[in-house]
């Protein structure tokens, strides 16, 4: 990638000028049909068929090694599947797209460990995330328009750290930098957001803020979370979808599906 730097790198710049925005005309974000993906022989997906609706926040359970994870790898152009299709909208084809294009395109995703840079303040990170394709030192060091100070207070407010900005990431902690991911995800407005187990590891009050924050984001964007936290995905979710040997399970409202009797039977044999 032309000049482009490790955060660039981190953020999944360098295709921005003029990514395609996904056509939302069938109020459906993402379709996963057929998705297989083998690992030497094991299929980690299988035959997988999944659809997310424009602005639904959607939880996906299942058992370890179920293929949440790998899903996820696929939807962001980590993993290529062996079979299958997934559109993004009506018309984008993830399936022809690299990495950066679908991070581009309105695909973020958030992984389970933080990645915030420690050594600058809460202000910069945000700083940085803003989609461009300036280098770091140009985007620290540059005036910023009225309308983009707007967006990263905006997202400040949105994630409830906007009383430290000024601090050092490193100094957050692990909820707050969880939340501070999220922002950074947020500066580049995504449209459709991937997070896989964001309340691991978080204090019960840390968790309950992120249950908001989630719920808050859903409507102007899909939400897509796996996480294994029962509780947590009873306080947030519409609909839950579950995963078991790469396929779909279940899927239903949450009550709907802890007493599905096939459900049961795959959590009680883990
Ligand atoms: N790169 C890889 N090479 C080989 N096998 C893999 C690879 N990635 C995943 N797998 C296997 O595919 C299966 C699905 O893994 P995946 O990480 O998607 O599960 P998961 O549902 O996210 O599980 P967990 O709840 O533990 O995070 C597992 O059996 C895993 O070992
Ligand atoms: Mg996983």
């Amino acid at each position: 990638m032309r000049g482009s730097s490790i955060v660039d790198r981190a953020l999944g710049r360098g295709h921005r000028s003029n990514p395609p925005r996904p056509d939302l005309s069938h109020n459906i974000i993402l379709y996963l049909e057929g998705i297989t993906v083998s690992f030497d022989g094991f299929r980690a997906l299988n035959a997988l068929n999944l659809y997310i609706e424009a602005g639904e926040l959607r939880c996906i359970i299942g058992p370890n090694g179920a293929g949440k994870t790998t899903m996820m790898d696929v939807i962001t152009g980590k993993t290529r599947p062996d079979e299958g299709s997934a559109w993004f909208g009506q018309t984008i084809d993830l399936l022809a797209m690299k990495e950066p294009e679908i991070a581009a395109a309105g695909i973020g995703r958030k992984f389970q460990k933080p990645t915030v840079f420690g050594s600058h303040t809460v202000f910069e990170n945000l700083e940085l995330a803003m989609a461009g394709d300036k280098s770091v030192w140009k985007i620290l060091f540059a005036k910023l328009s009225a309308e983009q100070l707007a967006r990263i207070d905006s997202v400040l407010e949105t994630i409830g750290l906007k009383d430290l900005r000024s601090q050092l990431a490193g100094s957050l902690s692990h909820g707050q930098k969880q939340w501070l991911e999220i922002g950074m995800l947020l500066m580049q407005d995504p449209q459709l957001l991937l997070v896989d187990e964001p309340v691991a590891g978080m204090t019960p009050q840390e968790t309950e803020k992120t249950a908001e924050l989630l719920v808050s984001l859903a409507g102007q964007r899909s939400v897509v979370v796996v996480e294994h936290d029962m509780d947590f995905v009873r306080s947030i979710a519409r609909t839950v979808t579950v995963l078991h040997e790469g396929s779909v399970l279940a899927e239903g409202p949450i009550d709907q599906v802890q007493n599905d009797p096939k459900v049961v039977e795959v959590y009680l044999g883990e």
